[in-house]
């Protein structure tokens, strides 16, 4: 059995390791693989031979397949299907966010897609929401496909079958106490402490691959590259509230972009954070390990060898979030009493209540949890094992290789807020990228990154009109746009019309860029310029409202080919604006709801209506 992700944050990946980890107990020889490390998938190859493949698919952004997945979905998309070999035995679990537009798009197509090529599935596709506890999906899924392969495959279920939820089942006699533990306690990874570290090469951070090749290198995903940071300024004038102008020089690293471009930047945790959880875990964090595979097939490095402890929390590891039931299932098994007790409970079906309050409103993050449990002790290389990759985050760029060839502009909102339990909660990467000012030494702060190439750009047509809505951060991709169309009325090249929506709370605290976006207003880069300014007046005013208020305005640039651009919060912003884009549609066109949703798809499927939410 192969367990294939495409994952982004490393959900996917988790749950394919997971179930991977598993095989075993049900008599299946398993491997877990990244979609990308396996090189271009081949149906003919022998490695997929008799195998039962199983598929984690997450949906990135606007339905489509997470980076790591790229290639897999033009092979499979590429291949004809009376050629393909019929013995791929499949199935998929596909994870998405149900508040976007196009949930589950990916594992979708690729259940889709794989049968129509003649593949044979195995059980049916799973979906696990992010928006709600996608775990719990996934555990749901996972046990009916057990009981479903082992009967197809000829492997004995076990006795104890029937109690599906053992996992995560309290009522556990002695017997399948034991027998649960094998799940439990399966392990990728053997720890190995170094006493002696004089002459080791100890890793103290950096990315695997992180500068190897030099300028024939291309930064990518599983090979950043560290670019210093040469400006770090705030955007917002007397709010309490932050964000940042930071500019990243890529003049020595084998690096293009277009404006709509992502950049992957790679953060670190809090160093605080990481000694709360030092003292949590009664660790010595300055203990070099290293931490070697034991899968046959996978001997992928978890992370960089060796390391201290230190160092992985801060670096490899993502200790931010809150423990799974999956985890607390675990971390029963390393605690007593009462603490048992209570993990058991919380990670049951029947604490599923207890679980919602415990961790997800009161965002109890990893270190709390232990700090809770005074008997708690898991092992330190156990709990490593268990925590997500820190992985990197992605940040629209803000600016236009035509105007700024050697940098990289991006617009970050700095999250911070306070968790019901009083901890400050700092969103990673954003005040990462807010501790890094230059000037403060010699040498500029260095950051990993790459660059993912986006389908948000603008047309080819210069001459087409685009419209451009933007509330917040959301304005960052618009800048590069701007900066774009700027550079080619600057040529005297025939450049359409350029339709500016931006929305923040006051036009004095929070207006981003106001003195660019004014500058291009009165140079006519952007022809109309349409603010909303949410908290200056009572009523709040949103770029819905002034959307609605020019209707007849907006349907004669969608008549006319215009391109309409949407970036911003998906989760209300995008749906808002998408209703009001249907119901000027469907008012000045006087469709019923039908006609109108054709015509906005049509659209939507020329890529004349595109997103860029987050
Ligand atoms: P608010 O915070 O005052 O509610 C950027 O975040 C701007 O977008 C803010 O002015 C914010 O207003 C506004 N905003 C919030 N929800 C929105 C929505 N559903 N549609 C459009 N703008 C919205």
């Amino acid at each position: 059995m192969i367990c294939f992700y495409g994952s982004q944050t490393g959900t996917a990946e988790g749950f394919a390791s997971r179930l991977s980890a598993e095989a075993s107990a049900y008599g299946f020889n398993a491997l877990t693989a990244d979609l990308e490390d396996y090189n271009c998938f081949d149906f003919e190859s022998e490695l997929l031979e008799d195998k039962l493949v199983v598929f984690f698919i997450a949906t990135y952004g606007d339905g489509d397949p997470t980076e790591n997945a790229l290639s897999f979905f033009e092979y499979i998309k590429e291949q004809v299907s009376e050629e393909s070999p019929k013995y791929l035995r499949y199935a998929v679990f596909s994870l998405g966010n149900s508040t976007y537009e196009h949930y589950q798009a990916a594992g979708r197509y690729v259940d889709h897609r794989l049968e129509e090529l003649g593949c044979i599935r195995q059980f049916i596709r799973g979906e696990g929401d992010d928006e709600g506890i996608i775990e719990n999906d996934f555990t749901a899924w996972k046990n009916k496909f057990w009981l479903t392969v082992c009967k197809k495959y000829g492997k004995e279920v076990p006795e104890n079958f029937s109690q599906i939820d053992i996992l995560y089942s309290s009522q556990t006699s002695a017997e399948l106490a034991a027998y649960l533990w094998i799940f439990l306690r399966s392990r990728k990874y053997r720890l190995e402490v170094h006493h002696e570290v004089v002459g080791l090469p100890v890793n103290t951070g950096r990315l695997a691959k992180l500068d190897s090749g030099g300028y024939s290198h291309r930064a990518t995903l599983k090979a950043p590259m560290d670019v210093p940071v040469i400006l770090n300024k705030e955007l917002f004038t007397g709010s309490a509230r932050s964000c940042r102008h930071v500019v990243l020089d890529i003049a020595d690293i084998n690096i293009s972009y277009q404006a709509g471009d992502h950049v992957g930047i790679y953060p670190c945790n809090d160093w605080l954070m990481v000694e709360r959880l030092g003292r949590a875990l009664r660790v010595d964090l300055d203990t070099v390990v290293s931490f070697h595979s034991l899968d046959a097939f996978n001997s992928k490095e978890i992370f960089p060898n060796p390391c201290s402890y230190r160092t992985a929390f801060r670096h490899f590891v993502d200790i931010n979030g809150g423990p799974t039931p999956h985890h607390l299932r675990v971390f029963a098994e390393y605690a007593e009493g009462n603490d048992r007790e209570r993990l058991l409970f919380l990670s049951s079906e029947a604490g599923k209540e207890d679980y919602e309050k415990f961790v997800v409103a009161d965002m109890r993050c990893f270190a709390e949890v232990l700090e809770y449990f005074p008997s708690l002790q898991p092992s330190v290389d156990h709990f490593i094992e268990l925590l997500p990759r820190l992985h990197c985050r992605y940040y629209s760029i803000s600016s236009s290789p035509k105007q700024h060839a050697h940098h990289i502009h991006v617009t970050a909102s700095v999250v911070s807020y306070k968790s019901p339990l009083g901890r400050t909660i700092k969103g990673v990467c954003s005040s990462y990228l807010s501790s890094l000012t230059p000037g403060q030494s010699a040498e500029p702060p260095r950051v990993p990154i790459f660059v993912r190439s986006s389908s948000f750009k603008l047309p080819r047509d210069r001459s087409a009109d685009v419209i451009m809505i933007g509330p917040g951060t959301g304005l960052a991709p618009f800048r590069g746009f701007l900066q774009d169309r700027h550079y080619h009325l600057r040529k005297g090249e025939c450049v359409g019309d350029t339709v500016l929506y931006y929305g923040c709370r006051t036009s004095n605290h929070e207006f981003l860029y106001k003195e660019e976006i004014m500058h291009y207003y009165k140079e006519k880069v952007i022809t109309k310029l349409y603010l909303a300014f949410s908290r200056d007046q009572e009523e709040k005013v949103y770029v819905t409202h002034l959307l609605k208020k020019n209707s007849k305005e907006l349907m004669k640039y969608m008549e006319n080919g215009a391109y309409i651009f949407i970036c911003g919060d998906g989760k209300r912003m995008a749906k808002d604006v998408h209703q009001v884009i249907c119901s000027v549609v469907q008012e000045r066109k006087v469709f019923n709801e039908k006609e109108t949703v054709e015509y906005v798809q049509k659209l939507q499927r020329e890529g004349r209506i595109l997103q860029d939410v987050w």
